[in-house]
C-alpha cells in the first residue's frame, strides 16, 4: 500500500517536471539566444530535478531574463534541498529477477571463497585419511609396461604410412591416373584401415597399457578425421576445377592460368599446388579437424604468450595427474562395494562424493587441453584461428552445449557429416541422430578398446544426449536449462566412470583374487 502511496505522487511530479523543463528551456532560448541553450542543457537538467519542487517551476517562469550563473546556484540549492525531501525511487530489490542480476561480483567472490574452503576441508580430509598417494613413478608405468617395448608410440610412428597413401592418392587424382571411384575406393579402404588396425594391434599385444592404448587410439581417430576433410576438399577443388572447365574456354580452365590468377596472393596456395609434405603435415599438426588450402596465419610468435601456455600445460596436467590419484582413486576404490552389494543409498552417496572430484578434473582437462595445449600448439604454428571452445558455460540447452564445447569436432561434423547429409535429403532430426551415432561410436572406441572391454556405457551416454536435449528445450528454460546442463555434466559423467571402473574392476581384479 505505502509502494501505491509513494509512486503516485513521483509519477505526477515528474510529468509536470518535463513540461516545467520545456517551457524553463524556451524561455532561456528567447533570452540569450542559441548559445545560451547549448550551454545550458546542464541548466535545463538541473531544472529537471528541480521542478520535484513546484517553487522551482514557478521561478523558472517567473524570470524570462534570468542569469545562467544564478540559475546554476539556484539549481544547486534546490538540488540540496530535493535530496532531503525525496529519497525514494523506483527500483526493483537486487535480489529479484527483474533487477537483472547485474551486480554479483561479490557473490561469484563468495562462490569461489566457498568452494575453496570446502575443498579444501575435502582435501584434508583426504589427506588424513589416505596419506600421499601421489606417485609420479606410476604415471610413467601407466603409458609403458616394459621400458624396452614401446607399442603405442610404435603405432603413433606407422600412422605416417596412411598420411602418405592420402597424398600419394591425392597427386595421382589430380593428375587423372586414378579415377575418382578408384580415389574412393583406396580411400575408403586406407580409412578402415586406420580404425581397425591399432585396434587389432591393441587387442593383440598385451604390452600396450589402457592408458597408451588411449593415446594411440586418440591420434588414430584424429587422423581419420583429418584425412576424411583433406579427401573431401581436394574432391570439391577438383569438382570446381572441372565446373569452371566446362563453363569457360580451355585457355581459361587450364590449371597452370588458375594457379597464376589465385596462387599469387602472397603465400598462399592453389588446387592443385597443395598436394605436398609441407601442406599436408602443417594441416596434420595444426590444431584443428578440417582441412584448408591456406589457412588464417597469425603475424608472429609471442613469445610470451607461448611461454605462458608451455607453463599452463605443464602445470595442470601434473595437477591432473596428483588429483587423479590423490582424490579419484581413493572415492572409486570406496564406490566398489556399495556397488557389488547394490546398496542404493551407498551407491548415490558415493556417486556424489565422486562427482566433485571428477567434475573438477574435467574442468581442469577443459582448460589445459582445449586452451593452453591448443593455443601452445597453434602458436607455434602461427595457427590463427584460435576458436577452440566458445561460451558453453552458459548454454541453456544440451543443443547448445554441444554447438559449443568442442569446436573443432563441432565444425567437422557440421561440414563433412551433418551438412552434406542434408543437402542429400535427409531430415535434420535423422541427420542429428547420426552425428550422434558416429559421436557415441568414437567414444566407445576410445574407452572400450583400450580397457579391452566392451561395455557400450560411453555409447549410450552419447546417444541419451538425443532425449535429453528434447527434455531440456521442451520443459526448461534460461537459468533452470542451463542447471539442467551443469547437471547433467556433473553427475552423467561419474555414473558412466564408475560403471566402467566397476566393470573393470569385477572383470580383471575379481578373477586374480578369486584365482
Ligand atoms: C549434430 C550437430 C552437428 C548439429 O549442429 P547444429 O548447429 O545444432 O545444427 P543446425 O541444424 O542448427 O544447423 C547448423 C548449420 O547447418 C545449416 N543448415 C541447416 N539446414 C540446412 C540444409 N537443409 N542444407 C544445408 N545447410 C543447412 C545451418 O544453416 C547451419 O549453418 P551455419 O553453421 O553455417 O550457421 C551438433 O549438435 C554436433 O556437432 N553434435 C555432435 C557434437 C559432438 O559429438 N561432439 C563431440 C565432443 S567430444
Amino acid at each position: 500500500m505505502s509502494d501505491r502511496v509513494e509512486k503516485g505522487p513521483i509519477t505526477r511530479k515528474r510529468r509536470s517536471s518535463i513540461s516545467g523543463a520545456a517551457s524553463a528551456n524556451a524561455t532561456l532560448k528567447q533570452a540569450n539566444g542559441k548559445s545560451a541553450v547549448g550551454k545550458n542543457n546542464k541548466v535545463s537538467n538541473v531544472n529537471v530535478k528541480q521542478n520535484y519542487h513546484s517553487s522551482s517551476k514557478e521561478n523558472v517562469q517567473e524570470s524570462p531574463n534570468i542569469n545562467v550563473t544564478a540559475a546554476k546556484d539556484r539549481g544547486k540549492n534546490e538540488n540540496r534541498y530535493f535530496g532531503k525531501l525525496s529519497c525514494h525511487k523506483l527500483q526493483e530489490s537486487l535480489l529479484s529477477s527483474a533487477s537483472g542480476y547485474s551486480n554479483y561480483r561479490g557473490i561469484l567472490n563468495w562462490c569461489v571463497v566457498m568452494l575453496v574452503l570446502s575443498n579444501a576441508r575435502l582435501f584434508l580430509e583426504n589427506l588424513l585419511n589416505y596419506g600421499i598417494l601421489v606417485d609420479p613413478i606410476q604415471v610413467i608405468s601407466l603409458f609403458w609396461e616394459d621400458p624396452y617395448s614401446w607399442p603405442a608410440a610404435c603405432l603413433v610412428i606407422v600412422s605416417n604410412v596412411f598420411i602418405v597413401a592420402a597424398l600419394y592418392t591425392e597427386r595421382r587424382l589430380s593428375v587423372g591416373t586414378f579415377s575418382e571411384q578408384f580415389g574412393m575406393t583406396v580411400y575408403c579402404v586406407s580409412l578402415m584401415t586406420i580404425l581397425c588396425f591399432p585396434v587389432f594391434t591393441i587387442l593383440m599385444l598385451d604390452s600396450v597399457t589402457p592408458v597408451g592404448g588411449a593415446f594411440a587410439l586418440g591420434v588414430y581417430s584424429v587422423l581419420f578425421l583429418k584425412l576424411y576433410s583433406y579427401r573431401d576438399v581436394n574432391k570439391w577443388c577438383r569438382e570446381i576445377q572441372h565446373a569452371k572447365a566446362r563453363t569457360l574456354s580451355r585457355s581459361i580452365s587450364c590449371p597452370s592460368v588458375q594457379r597464376s590468377t589465385r596462387g599469387e596472393r602472397q603465400g598462399q596456395v592453389s588446387y592443385p599446388g597443395n598436394l605436398t609434405y609441407r601442406n599436408l603435415y602443417y594441416f596434420v599438426f595444426a590444431p584443428t579437424l578440417c582441412y584448408e588450402l591456406n589457412f588464417p596465419r597469425s603475424p608472429r610468435i609471442r613469445m610470451g604468450f607461448l611461454l605462458r601456455r608451455l607453463f599452463e600445460m605443464v602445470f595442470f596436467i601434473q595437477l591432473l595427474v596428483g588429483l587423479i590419484q590423490q582424490w579419484m582413486v581413493p572415492s572409486i576404490q570406496s564406490s566398489m562395494k556399495p556397488f557389488q552389494d547394490m546398496d542404493f543409498s551407498r551407491m548415490i552417496e558415493r556417486l556424489l562424493k565422486l562427482a566433485v572430484p571428477n567434475h573438477l578434473i574435467w574442468l581442469i582437462f577443459f582448460y589445459w587441453f582445449f586452451h593452453s595445449s591448443m593455443n601452445f600448439v597453434a602458436e607455434l604454428m602461427q595457427f590463427g584461428d584460435r576458436e577452440f571452445y566458445r561460451d558453453w558455460w552458459n548454454s541453456e540447452t544440451v543443443t547448445y552445449f554441444w554447438q559449443n564445447w568442442n569446436i573443432p569436432v563441432h565444425k567437422w561434423c557440421l561440414r563433412h557429416f551433418y551438412k552434406p547429409m542434408l543437402k542429400r535429403g535427409v531430415s535434420k532430426r535423422m541427420g542429428q541422430t547420426a552425428v550422434f551415432l558416429g559421436s557415441a561410436f568414437f567414444h566407445e572406441y576410445l574407452v572400450s578398446i583400450p580397457l579391452k572391454m566392451f561395455r557400450l556405457w560411453a555409447f549410450m551416454g552419447m546417444m541419451a544426449q538425443l532425449p535429453l536435449a528434447w527434455f531440456v528445450s521442451r520443459f526448461l528454460r534460461g537459468n533452470y536449462g542451463n542447471a539442467a546442463v551443469w547437471i547433467s555434466l556433473i553427475i552423467g559423467q561419474p555414473i558412466a566412470v564408475l560403471m566402467y571402473v566397476h566393470d573393470y574392476y569385477v572383470l580383471h581384479f575379481d578373477e586374480t583374487g578369486a584365482a
